[in-house]
């Protein structure tokens, strides 16, 4: 296992009386106890497909087959989607430098781009810069319905017809979304189909923000080079002690959850993830979506908040420290000390900063993420860690699958269903609506 959890910084008796009590803690376990045998039920009655997933190996040549068709002779790959369509793509692409600052520009072809948020100026621009005639396309859309991937994919087609191209879309474009089903419209399918374009089916049991380890995510993920099966693998890692029927207190996901479940008992009403490592920044934001739209219903969930480290103790921080005592952190580092430039020794003193010399940039992060959870906890800010030495393929894989399990068990434990969300669709339904009004 890569990754590493302690919730030591979270108790009572370590950090004082802003943190949670133990007898608060096992109980949520004894919630989140009940919920683990719900999910080994889903498991053996195959209901959560998901929980099948790491171990899952006959779709990965069909996937490197389509990531192969959309790097042939590309500069650059677009993925259109939006929300559980796209972040957890953009998170596996976050290994590759995608959205990382300042390197995100040197990446190796095929570029990629995920145009998850629909803006019009951003659209236009990227459609005017792209080399269309060696530029590859997926469109990614569980339901096939979502306004925004339609308007994106129909724009894009409009481009290449403008450009002149004669490539037929079926020669730069793939789809991925749900089977036809009768008597329902797929307007993606719709859009795309007639057009020769092909596609892969999106899991019919697995909803968009569970769906990075299905093809929605490695599609993209493999298309950059990056090894698909080992994120299966590090998923197996982290859904092993469940596997195994270990007790929620040793299975990392479940004692996460519990950790949650009696934060939000507790009073603390907003549960923040900050990741010392560029690469992780997606996995944040991946992180924000299936929290909220897993647990945030009937009244009830926790607002999640995303941060980075170092750069976020320059703007977060204060109020972390200082402001009202009502969050749970999670404070995630890599194994960065030792690694990146190394500070010369006489710049370092004419700095006035002597302690520098000798010492890499990474020293600094890993003693900045050491120091920021130390004094989260002086300040009696709960606070749980979790260090993953090498982050690639197989951690971020285990990372993933534990953050999924970890929501899903809370969710359980809290009363709502983890699955559904309605109150997305409400707003996409009348979205549509307003538009055909004018
Ligand atoms: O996680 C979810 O279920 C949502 O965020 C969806 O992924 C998002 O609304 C896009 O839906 P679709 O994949 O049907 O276009």
């Amino acid at each position: 296992m890569a990754l590493q959890q302690s919730i030591d910084l979270a108790l009572d008796s370590n950090i004082g009386g802003g943190g949670l009590a133990q007898a608060a803690l096992d109980d949520a376990l004894g919630l989140v106890g009940e919920a683990m045998k719900r999910l080994a039920e889903d498991d053996a009655s195959g209901r959560l497909p998901l929980l099948h997933m790491p171990r899952t190996t006959d779709d990965l040549a069909s996937i490197r087959e389509a990531a192969a068709f959309l790097r042939d002779d590309a500069t650059d790959v677009v993925v259109l989607g939006v929300g559980g369509s796209s972040l957890g793509g953009q998170t596996l692409a976050q290994l590759k430098d995608y959205a990382v600052p300042g390197t995100g520009r040197f990446t190796e072809s095929p570029r990629i781009h995920f145009l998850d948020n629909l803006d019009p100026i951003t659209f236009d621009r990227v459609l005017h810069k792209l080399p269309l005639s060696s530029t590859r396309f997926v469109a990614i859309s569980k339901s096939g319905g979502t306004g925004e991937t339609l308007m994106q994919t129909i724009a894009v087609l409009t481009a290449l017809e403008k450009a002149g191209l004669r490539a037929h879309p079926k020669d730069v474009f793939l789809g991925v979304s749900e089977p036809r089903k009768d008597g329902v419209k797929n307007a993606l399918r719709d859009l795309l189909e007639p057009e020769g374009v092909r596609f892969l089916d999106h899991h019919t049991g697995i909803g968009g923000r569970y769906s990075v380890l299905t093809n929605v995510g490695l599609l993209p993920a493999a298309a950059l080079g990056l090894d698909i099966e080992a994120i299966r693998r590090g998923a197996a890692d982290a859904y092993e002690p469940f596997r195994n029927g270990a007790a929620a207190k040793d299975a990392p996901a479940a004692l996460g959850a519990a950790l949650n479940v009696a934060a939000a008992k507790a009073g603390k009403g907003i549960a923040v993830t900050m990741a010392y490592a560029d690469r992780l920044e997606r996995f944040t934001r991946w992180w924000v979506q299936l929290w909220a739209e897993s647990v945030g219903k009937d009244g009830k969930g926790t607002q999640p908040v995303a941060a980075i480290g170092p750069v976020d103790q320059h703007s977060q921080q204060q109020l972390y420290l200082a402001g009202p005592n009502d969050k749970l952190f999670t404070v995630l580092t890599t194994g960065v000390a030792g690694k990146g430039p190394v500070m010369n020794e006489g710049l370092s003193k004419r700095a006035g900063q002597a302690a520098f010399a000798g010492k890499t940039i990474g020293d600094l992060v890993a003693a900045q993420g050491r120091a920021m959870a130390d004094t989260f906890a002086k300040n009696s800010r709960p606070t749980r860690q979790i260090h993953i030495e090498t982050l690639d393929e197989r951690a971020l894989g285990e990372l993933l699958m534990h953050f999924m399990l970890e929501t899903i068990l809370a969710g359980y434990a809290m009363g709502v269903d983890p699955f559904d969300q309605p109150a997305v669709e409400e707003a996409k339904i009348l979205a549509k609506e307003y538009l055909a009004q004018g």
